[in-house]
């Protein structure tokens, strides 16, 4: 199994660029399904998670092929419309499959999907609005199966704007004669992105940011080409890094918009941030101070994928700082992992959460409990005095291109080994 090596401490700086968006792609792809034709799609990044989704495509029918950060997908045959166990139990966006491949072929079967454990990730969101839409479902605990039978356009009404749910019944309804309304939509860059790629296609979507989206059905979509935003949470997390390390950095490729609810807690903590074009600049102080109390939740709230990374950060703060998990109900397990580091966090309960901030931090050998628990690891890892050693990153693999390799530019010495080459 691979693992990181981490020396910590080493003397950071320079610039980084950040990648396109994993959860903008992911649902893209799916949309491409929807296309009878060629979709385009520029600044792809190169993860095991877009990996797998290329892997259902194929399945599917799909021809993909890939030049550097774009990828050509041809759904003009689609030949599958189920997507088996190990496919869909790879990553959680399997799932947005579900309403692009139903409405393309008219019935889907998949499987459950994966992804990061952080909470029982319910799907019936999801679920009642493809049947809000006219669609059957047959759900057995494992296996979905949905039916076209006789859809109609309707007000769908999601009891919380989860970003899941809204891209499966967009992609649901793009087909459908008439004006589908989605109430309580998930309002984040990744939506917005979705929207549009599929209206770049020809489909009619109106409403992007806002949390009433408008779909007027249309009855094909056309070849198109689009390029990915870029990834937020990649961004935060070098946010992070510069923050624990006390180094600064230059990051390029951000949009600033979708990045703000981001920067309130690091001007809190003494961070200088200049913000250009598309770049932000980040100063950090030489020791972050303490965060009165960050909440996360649905954007524009304070991302919930932020808040590993960030806890990382004020687990070295002058002060005690709070975090509250609004979104999902176990996305603490990286705590322990921390805690290894020499960190100092108390959970009051699942969602709530009082970090001490101490002096320094020490090496260890910790694990990456999902995506960003593992991220969180590394931030903890590159101020730690010493020789880390990180391991299950495969997880952190899902959502970061070749970190080591993205790192080494700015300083950060961290080699990728396997346990052969381990003493
Ligand atoms: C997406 C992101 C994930 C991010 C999350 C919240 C992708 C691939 N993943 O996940 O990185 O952390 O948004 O910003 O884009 N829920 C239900 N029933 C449902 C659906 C959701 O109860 O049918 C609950 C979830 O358990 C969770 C909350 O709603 O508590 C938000 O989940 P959701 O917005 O759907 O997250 P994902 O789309 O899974």
């Amino acid at each position: 199994m691979e693992y990181l090596e981490v020396k910590g401490r080493a003397r950071l700086g320079g610039e980084i660029d950040v990648h396109g968006s994993k959860n903008s792609v992911l649902p893209i792809l799916a949309g491409s399904v929807l296309i009878k034709g060629e979709s385009v799609i520029h600044n792809c990044p190169d993860l095991s998670d877009v990996r797998a989704t290329i892997g259902i495509l194929r399945h599917l029918g799909a021809t993909v092929k890939k030049s550097e950060n774009t990828l050509v997908i041809n759904a003009e045959s689609i030949t599958n419309s189920t997507i088996p166990e190990n496919m869909m139990q790879q990553l959680r966006s399997s799932i947005i499959f579900l309403g692009s491949l139903v409405s393309r072929t008219g019935s889907a079967c998949v499987y459950l999907p994966g992804g990061c454990e952080i909470g029982l990730r319910p799907i019936d969101m999801h679920l009642s609005a493809l049947k809000s839409l006219g669609y059957s479902v047959e759900f057995d605990g494992e296996n979905i199966c949905c039916k076209k039978g006789d859809v109609k356009s309707a007000k769908i009404v999601l009891p919380f704007p989860s970003v899941g749910a809204t891209e499966n019944a967009i992609l649901a309804c793009v087909f459908i004669d008439g004006k589908t309304t989605i109430i309580n939509a998930a309002r984040e860059p990744e939506i917005e992105d979705l929207i549009s790629f599929l209206n770049s296609a020809g489909a009619k979507i109106r409403g992007e940011n806002t949390s009433v989206i408008e779909i007027e059905g249309v009855s094909s979509l056309h070849s198109t080409e689009h390029t990915v935003i870029p990834d937020r949470i990649e961004a935060s997390t070098y946010m992070s890094i510069s923050a624990i390390t006390s180094s600064e950095l230059l990051i390029n490729k951000v949009n600033h918009i979708h990045l703000a609810p981001n920067l309130e807690p690091f001007y809190e903590m003494g961070c200088e941030l200049y913000l250009y074009d598309n770049s932000l600049r980040i100063k950090p102080p030489k020791r972050p101070k303490r965060v009165k109390k960050i909440e996360t939740g649905a954007f524009p709230g304070f991302p919930t994928d932020s808040q590993a990374i960030t806890m990382a950060v004020l687990s070295i703060a002058g002060g005690s700082s709070m975090i509250k998990e609004n979104i999902f109900e176990s996305r603490f397990k990286h705590i322990p992992q921390l805690m290894r580091f020499g960190a100092d966090i108390t959970a009051v309960d699942s969602r709530a959460a009082i970090i001490h901030g101490v002096n320094s931090l020490h090496c260890a050998e910790a694990i990456c409990t999902d995506l960003r628990g593992g991220a969180a690891v590394l931030c903890e890892a590159l101020a730690a005095e010493g020789t880390s050693v990180i391991k299950e990153i495969e997880h952190i693999d899902r959502g970061y291109e070749r970190i080591e390799e993205t790192l080494k530019p700015i300083g950060a010495d961290i080699k990728r080994k396997d346990d052969e080459q381990r003493s």
